[in-house]
């Protein structure tokens, strides 16, 4: 990299400006690509066996009077990778121009990411219409996968914890590393180390790509978008009301919706590019606020892009999730006995809409021997 920069220097000095802009390319190429080269996790010893619990969302919760990782203002790191994305074309038009359109799976985790084998089959075949990304928080020492794809797919991280800003910077972080990686990257999905596949990889491509879509660049995006739910109101309090988000983000317009969204890549450049409203949502929650009522990756994403192009956003989420008995803000977790072909049909089917669910969360690690089971028989067959 010093070799290259030198070079580069050498035949640009006449241009101060050529000069900067390929020390600042060359400077952030090393920022992303460096977490490929080393392997920033060390392997870590098993516990008690084959499958030792993964940390729960929940433990989030314990750390929460030790700070806000997330709100202070972007290192200079993130700063460089998002501003590299707004000096690339960043669309990705030119150069994936007939190139097959390839979907990018952004895995956003604190633990092990325990479905490894089951996204390995799902992977498996398709390697030239994929990519995959993983933002594992550094304080976790998570096992790495014992699959090939996921090696060398660790994006740079920073600590993530629940209740604040964090996850949302993480996933402005995958977006951009992924649409740097590859102008094919098409669409991006926010997945979790609790995210299962319901369909094979050729249906899920088949679905966001439909054949008789002439312009892919209008494709839309699949994030939930509501209003007028009822925790809205202490989800904006939380946020300090009007009195911290006016003028950007008036309560009229504060939208909700799950974070774990399928972005079309005019989207993922727009929100990576964006800096007004993420100045407001990178801001803490009230402290009295923290436990219950911030969370701020459920209304960012959703508040900007419906702002930005209602037109755009399907305002549902691929990605299923079973809100009933819901416990401490965690969804219901399906546990081994539950996982059957019967569980599977039900969750792909959306609540009176014609539109079919892509991914489900969240599952416990021993859902995983059912899940493989039934790989080929049930999931995958389709
Ligand atoms: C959702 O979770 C509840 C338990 O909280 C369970 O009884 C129900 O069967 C689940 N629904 C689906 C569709 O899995
Ligand atoms: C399905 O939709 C109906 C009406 O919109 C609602 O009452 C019900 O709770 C929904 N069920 C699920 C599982 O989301």
């Amino acid at each position: 990299m010093t070799t290259t920069t030198t070079a580069a220097a050498t035949t640009a000095t006449s241009s101060p400006m050529v000069l900067s802009l390929l020390l600042f390319a060359s400077l952030t190429a090393l920022l992303v690509l460096a977490p490929r080269v080393q392997q920033p996790l060390a392997p870590r010893p098993l516990l008690g066996g084959e499958q030792a619990p993964p940390a729960a969302e929940g433990s989030y919760a314990a750390d929460l009077d030790t700070g806000a990782v997330g709100a202070e203002e972007d290192g200079a790191d993130d700063l460089a990778l998002f501003r590299r994305v707004t000096l690339d074309s960043g669309e990705g038009a030119t150069a994936a121009a007939g190139a097959a359109p390839k979907v990018a799976f952004l895995f956003l985790t604190n633990s092990d990411l325990t479905f490894a084998p089951l996204w390995e089959r799902f992977f498996s075949g398709h390697g030239s219409l994929l990519n995959v990304y993983v933002h594992a928080d550094p304080a976790s020492r998570l096992r790495l996968p014992p699959t090939p794809s996921f090696r060398g797919r660790f994006v740079a991280a920073k600590p993530t914890r629940r209740g604040d800003p964090s996850l949302i910077a993480a996933a402005r972080r995958l977006l951009a590393a992924a649409l740097l990686d590859d102008p094919a990257n098409a669409y991006f999905a926010l997945l979790s180390q609790h995210c299962v596949p319901l369909h094979s990889f050729p249906y899920l491509h088949a679905t966001l790509f439909p054949a008789t879509a002439a312009h892919h660049h209008r494709l839309p995006s699949y994030i939930e978008v509501l209003a007028d739910e009822p925790q809205m109101l202490g989800r904006y309090e939380a946020r300090g009301g009007e009195g911290a988000m006016l003028p950007e983000v008036p309560f009229a317009r504060f939208r909700i919706g799950s974070q774990f969204f399928t972005l079309a890549r005019r989207h993922a450049v727009l929100v990576v590019r964006e800096r007004r409203l993420w100045r407001k949502f990178r801001e803490p929650c009230l402290p009295e606020s923290r436990l219950h009522s911030c969370y701020p990756e459920e209304h960012y994403f959703p508040t900007l892009l419906d702002m930005a192009d209602p037109a755009g956003v399907a305002r549902y989420t691929l990605t299923r999730v079973n809100w009933t008995g819901s416990f401490e803000g965690h969804p219901h977790r399906y546990a081994a006995p539950e996982v059957t072909p019967r569980l599977v049909a039900e969750l792909r089917r959306s609540n009176g809409s014609d539109y079919e669910h892509m991914f489900a969360r969240k599952f416990a690690p021993d859902c995983l021997g059912p899940l493989l089971a039934m790989a080929d028989s049930v999931i995958f067959k389709d």
